[in-house]
């Protein structure tokens, strides 16, 4: 239990909207001011990952924001828009450590020259969009604020803008629609953000909890951070734990916790003693992870050698008696009243899959439809412009494979 909260939510970390007492806690950017030049190959040493899902290496996006030395104005977008189901890590982070949001983001600016810098808020978290606007203010009244505009040559922009709050407004290319004012529609890639992002300028988009990261690297070093993880893995994750455990919550733990110390240790084990029968990892967008994984590494490279991932850091527990069809049907529908209907194959191929899934969870399907489901397994990934659709399938696919027996016992 002594591993619970190193870091983020440490307690000196959760200071509210009290940049004095943030400031007495972490001075990552005084410390990065002396030598801006040295912030991102310190960020590439520690190894930081981008926590928002993906796991892509920080220090890739900061170097191609801090190339483009053409344009006038450089974005970054903190993305905090948190819509997938089972994620609630960012919201804490943004209510109860605004400071340590901002300072995380004013470094990244002070590595790459970004001079406008978007708080991208869920509106649904009233207390964090009030929290963030507090300590902005203070931060635009500091020392600090001036130095960083001093080194990147013109003032420091900051806003704080509630998203549209729907899931798919969290893609990266949608964030940049939304501050453009306009529905969240996910661009076609490339021109990737970096080259072409908010009106045409490079934009620089990063997760809340990645940028949460980045002062204490900045304060510790490299060297702390990584000794922060099990083996291989670096620093810490904030697990969203949730679903049949007796204590469900935010965990903030080494990165490459096992799954089964997640649950037993912290999550206090099986709600009703029950039988663990899966886990939907990263929220429900990738694939299911069964009994024979309980020992896995929960960091992005030991869950992908597992054929899943890590994703957000989600994991929403099932236990034996719950039925996997309905479940995926609720997420498969989740996923399809998200998404955007820009591509056919994603707007009538989730609303299809769910369709299908409802009909074998209520007894009424056929083999036919079970053969269709694995066919659209086939022919949907990769076929839509963004993530969405291969999330939705991910979750599907996998729950045909492990299974298929309970899927089969549904059937007319
Ligand atoms: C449908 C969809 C929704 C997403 N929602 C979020 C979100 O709410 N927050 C987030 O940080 N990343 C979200 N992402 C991932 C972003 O596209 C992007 O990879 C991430 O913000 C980059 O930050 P990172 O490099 O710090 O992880 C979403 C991706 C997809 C495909
Ligand atoms: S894959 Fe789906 S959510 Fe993504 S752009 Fe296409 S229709 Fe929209």
């Amino acid at each position: 239990m002594e591993r619970l909260n190193q870091v983020l939510l440490h307690e000196k970390s959760r200071v509210g909207a009290d940049l004095e007492a943030w400031l007495a806690h972490c001075d990552g950017l005084k410390i990065a001011l002396q030598e801006p030049t040295a912030i991102i190959p310190l960020i590439k040493e520690a190894g930081l990952r981008g926590l928002g899902g993906s796991g892509f290496p920080t220090h890739y996006k900061w170097t191609m924001l801090a190339e483009q030395t053409n344009s006038k104005e450089k974005y970054l977008i903190c993305n905090g828009n948190e819509d997938e189901p089972g994620t609630f890590k960012d919201s804490i982070l943004l209510e109860k450590t605004p400071h340590q949001v901002i300072e995380g983001a004013m470094i990244a600016a002070l590595a790459t020259g970004i001079n406008r810098i978007v708080f991208y808020i869920n509106p649904d978290l009233e207390e964090a969009i009030a929290n963030m606007q507090k300590a902005v203010k203070q931060w635009e009244e500091s020392e600090f604020y001036f130095k960083v505009s001093d080194h990147i040559k013109q003032p420091l922009n900051f806003s704080v803008l509630p998203s549209s709050g729907h899931y798919i407004g969290g893609e990266e290319t949608a964030t940049i629609e939304t501050v453009e004012g306009k529905f969240p529609f996910p661009r076609r890639k490339p021109p990737y953000p970096a080259e072409k992002g908010v009106y045409g300028c490079p934009t620089l988009i990063n997760n809340i909890e990645t940028l949460c990261n980045v002062p204490h690297i900045l304060k510790n070093g490299a060297k702390w951070f990584q000794d922060l993880g099990i083996d291989d893995a670096y620093g810490t994750k904030i697990y969203s734990l949730s679903g049949d455990v007796l204590s469900p919550g935010v965990y903030e733990l080494p990165m490459g916790t096992s799954l089964s110390e997640l649950i037993n240790d912290y999550g206090g084990g099986m709600l009703l003693n029950k039988k663990f029968k899966a886990v939907f990892t990263g929220g429900p967008s990738n694939t299911l992870l069964t009994p024979k994984d309980l020992d896995v590494h929960l960091d992005f490279d030991s869950v992908a050698a597992r054929r899943s991932g890590l994703g957000t850091g989600a994991m929403i527990v099932i236990s034996e008696g719950t039925g996997i069809v309905k479940r995926v049907a609720e997420y498969v529908s989740f996923f399809a009243h998200s998404s955007c209907g820009q591509c056919p194959s994603c707007k009538t191929g989730t609303y299809y899959i769910a369709m299908l899934l409802n009909k074998i969870d209520t007894g009424r399907g056929r083999r036919a439809d079970l053969d269709a489901l694995i066919n659209l397994c086939e022919i949907l990934p990769g076929s839509g412009r963004c993530g969405l659709i291969n999330g939705a399938v991910k979750a599907l696919e996998s729950s045909l494979y492990h299974f298929m027996g309970e899927y089969e016992h549904s059937l007319k």
